[in-house]
């Protein structure tokens, strides 16, 4: 009996172009990410650069009228082609998405308890009794540091810190092989925010998910990641393991970024002040999509787009700029 080879990612996109209605280019542009088993992967850029789109490419939940072309695996299996009854299976089961707002994805009039048992019951698992059910909730609950009387309150009875965690209990369901979390901490204070990354990180380590983690927060990107993807206008503008990223980088938009984020120390940074504004969806691109903002542009940068290329010796970082060379140690000293 053969068996099938064990995917070595989690999540492998690749070449993922999205195209929407009645614009001059795609919202995403040939992005190739992956995340492995148990590893944490942050995605971050400029408001408006296709973060959550790529995040969400990984459950199908794509705008209307999306044309796509490439190819998102998830454990292996193309989710942009899969039937409509492995796509709920994915939903329900292999990968699981925690959003900003956790007020917002919870029907206000409904019992946390039923919430939480409710997708394992009508989905992925037919048969699991009720029982069983509040127990896998009530076991999760524990790991998020929440107790069972939580499964009879209303979302309205509990603190968004608790909420948030209700939801990463409720993502966890299902065993998912992959954890999306687009901004899940925004929506709370710092000390909440704080708690909610370590939990993520912990749960990371006990069940061995893969975490995409979508965040507009350098310094949080930094501390939690294993790796790092930069994102600019639909294409990632570099990529790489999260220390050598952010001391090295070499593409002068991580440069900017990094420059614009004030330190831990002070502010909490948001990526805001660089200047200028991303090129709008109803302007084509022939060369490099930051051009119009870059200290070093030359004419090679207007007239042909940089492909991914490696630094020298380091061959897990990659920059998508001509002249990435020229970069080399910069962030580090500043
Ligand atoms: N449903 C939609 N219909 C039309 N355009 C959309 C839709 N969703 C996203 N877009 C466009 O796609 C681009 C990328 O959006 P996306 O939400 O992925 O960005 P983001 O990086 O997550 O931004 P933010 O940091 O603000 O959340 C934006 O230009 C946005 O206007
Ligand atoms: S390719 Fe050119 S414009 Fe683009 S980031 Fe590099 S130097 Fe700047
Ligand atoms: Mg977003």
């Amino acid at each position: 009996m053969t068996t099938a080879p064990i995917p070595e990612h989690v999540l492998d996109i690749q070449g993922l172009r999205i195209t929407l209605p009645g614009t001059a280019r795609p919202v995403l542009d040939g992005v190739d990410l992956t995340v492995a088993a148990g590893e944490t992967v942050s995605l971050v850029g400029e408001s408006g650069s296709g973060k959550t789109l790529t995040s969400r490419s990984a459950l199908r939940l794509l705008p209307p009228g999306a044309v796509t072309e490439g190819a998102v695996r998830v454990n292996g299996d193309d989710v942009l082609t899969m039937d409509e009854g492995r796509l709920r299976a994915l939903r329900t089961g292999t990968a699981a998405m925690v959003f900003q707002d956790p007020r917002a994805a919870l029907n206000p009039l409904r019992r946390i308890g039923d919430f939480l048992t409710e997708s394992v019951r009508t989905e992925s698992v037919r048969t699991t009794r009720r029982a069983d059910a509040t127990a896998r909730a009530t076991e999760l609950l524990h790991a998020v540091g929440l107790d069972a009387s939580v499964l009879h309150k209303y979302p309205g009875q509990v603190s968004g810190g608790m909420l948030q965690r209700v939801m990463i209990a409720a993502a966890l369901m299902g065993d998912p092989a992959l954890l999306l979390a687009d901004e899940p901490t925004t929506a709370l204070d710092v000390t909440t925010q704080a708690e909610v990354v370590a939990l993520l990180a912990r749960l990371r380590e006990r069940f061995g998910t893969g975490l995409l983690f979508v965040t507009h927060d350098l310094d949080l990107a930094a501390a939690i990641s294993d790796r790092v993807y930069v994102m600019y206008a639909g294409r990632i503008a570099e990529q790489g393991p999260a220390d050598e990223l952010f001391a090295h980088p070499r593409h002068p938009y991580t440069a900017a970024l990094l420059a614009a984020t004030p330190r831990l120390e002070t502010a909490k940074g948001r990526l805001s002040a660089i200047e200028g504004q991303p090129p709008d969806l109803r302007t084509a691109l022939t060369g490099c999509a930051f051009a119009a903002r870059c200290a070093i542009a030359t004419e090679v940068c207007d007239e042909r787009a940089p492909r991914p290329r490696t630094a020298p010796g380091r061959p897990e970082h990659l920059a998508a700029c001509h002249h990435s060379d020229r970069l080399e140690g910069s962030a580090a000293d500043a």
